[in-house]
C-alpha cells in the first residue's frame, strides 16, 4: 500500500507545496523513482512509445497496462501509483470503463486511474468516483486523440480554445476527479485553470503555474531518443552510458580481457 494518497494531493495544493510525479513502467525504474521520494508514479500508456517502440499510444491494451502496473506496484513503498486507462478502455461506455478501471486497483495494486478527456468522459469520471476509484483527468494535448488533433500540438492557443479548456476543467472537477493533468497548453492558461479549481493541477508542458509537475521518465533520463519535446528537461543520458558499458563489454570479450581471474572460480 502506498503512503502518498489522494488526500496528500489536496493537502499539498492547500499548503502551496509542489506535487512531484514521474512515469515508470517496470520494477527497477520504479524502485529508483520511489527511492528518490517522488510523490506519485503514473504507469502511463506512453509505455507504448518509450518501452514497446510503437509510433503512438493507441495500440496499448488493458492487459499490457495491468502487467506493467503490477511490475511498478511491486517496487513501490511510498509513492502513489496511478494506472493510465488505454485507448478504448473507457470511451466505449460506463460499465466497461468501471470494470477496466477496477482492474488497476483489484489486480495491479494501483490507488487511482488517469483518463484522457473532458466533458465527453464526465459520466465515466462520476461513475468511477462513486465506485471508489479515484480519477485523475487529463486535458489539453491528449495523445490518444492524435488523429483528431493532427499531431502532438500545443492546445488552447486561441481565446475560444482556451475558454473551452477552462470549461472542461470545471466539468471534470464537478464530475469528481481528484486532480487534473494539463498537457501542452500555454502557461497563462494553466495558471488561470489552477486558480479557478480546488483540485490540484499537474502540468506537463504547461509551465510552472501548476500544483505539480510530471514528465515521462525515459525523457528525463535520456532513454528515449526518437524526439524530445520542448517541455522536457533531460537530467541524464542513460542511453549513452548504457551504450558505453555494452561496447566495453563486447570489446573486453573480443580481446580476452573478460572474464578475468576475478570473475572466475578457482
Ligand atoms: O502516458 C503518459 O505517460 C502520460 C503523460 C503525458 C504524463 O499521460
Amino acid at each position: 500500500m502506498s503512503v502518498f494518497t489522494v488526500q496528500d494531493f489536496l493537502k499539498k495544493k492547500k499548503e502551496g507545496r509542489n506535487i512531484t510525479m514521474l512515469t515508470a513502467y517496470d520494477y527497477p525504474f520504479a524502485r529508483i523513482v520511489d527511492e528518490a521520494g517522488i510523490d506519485a508514479v503514473l504507469v502511463g500508456d506512453s509505455l507504448g512509445m518509450v518501452v514497446q517502440g510503437l509510433e503512438n499510444t493507441l495500440p496499448v491494451t488493458m492487459d499490457e497496462m495491468i502487467y506493467h502496473t503490477k511490475l511498478v506496484t511491486r517496487a513501490i513503498k511510498k509513492a502513489m501509483v496511478i494506472g493510465d486507462m488505454p485507448f478504448m478502455s473507457y470511451q466505449t461506455g460506463i460499465y466497461e470503463s468501471i470494470k477496466n478501471a477496477g482492474r488497476f486497483l483489484k489486480e495491479a495494486g494501483a490507488s487511482a486511474v488517469k483518463m484522457e478527456g473532458g466533458a465527453e468522459i464526465a459520466e465515466q469520471i462520476t461513475a468511477m468516483t462513486k465506485s471508489d476509484i479515484p480519477v485523475m483527468a487529463h486535458i489539453g494535448l491528449t495523445p490518444q486523440s492524435i488523429h483528431r488533433m493532427g499531431g502532438y500540438k500545443v492546445q488552447g492557443k486561441t481565446e475560444e480554445a482556451a475558454k473551452k479548456l477552462i470549461e472542461e476543467a470545471h466539468i471534470v472537477e464537478d464530475a469528481g476527479a481528484f486532480s487534473l493533468l494539463l498537457e501542452a497548453i500555454p502557461m497563462t492558461l494553466a495558471k488561470k485553470i489552477r486558480e479557478e479549481l480546488s483540485i490540484p493541477t499537474i502540468g506537463i508542458g504547461a509551465g510552472p503555474h501548476c500544483d505539480g509537475q510530471i514528465l515521462v521518465l525515459h525523457d528525463v533520463i535520456g532513454l528515449f531518443e526518437r524526439f524530445v519535446p520542448k517541455f522536457v528537461k533531460q537530467y541524464a543520458n542513460i542511453k549513452e552510458e548504457a551504450l558505453k558499458a555494452v561496447k566495453s563489454y563486447k570489446e573486453e570479450i573480443e580481446k580476452g580481457i573478460f572474464p578475468s581471474d576475478e570473475q572466475s572460480f578457482k
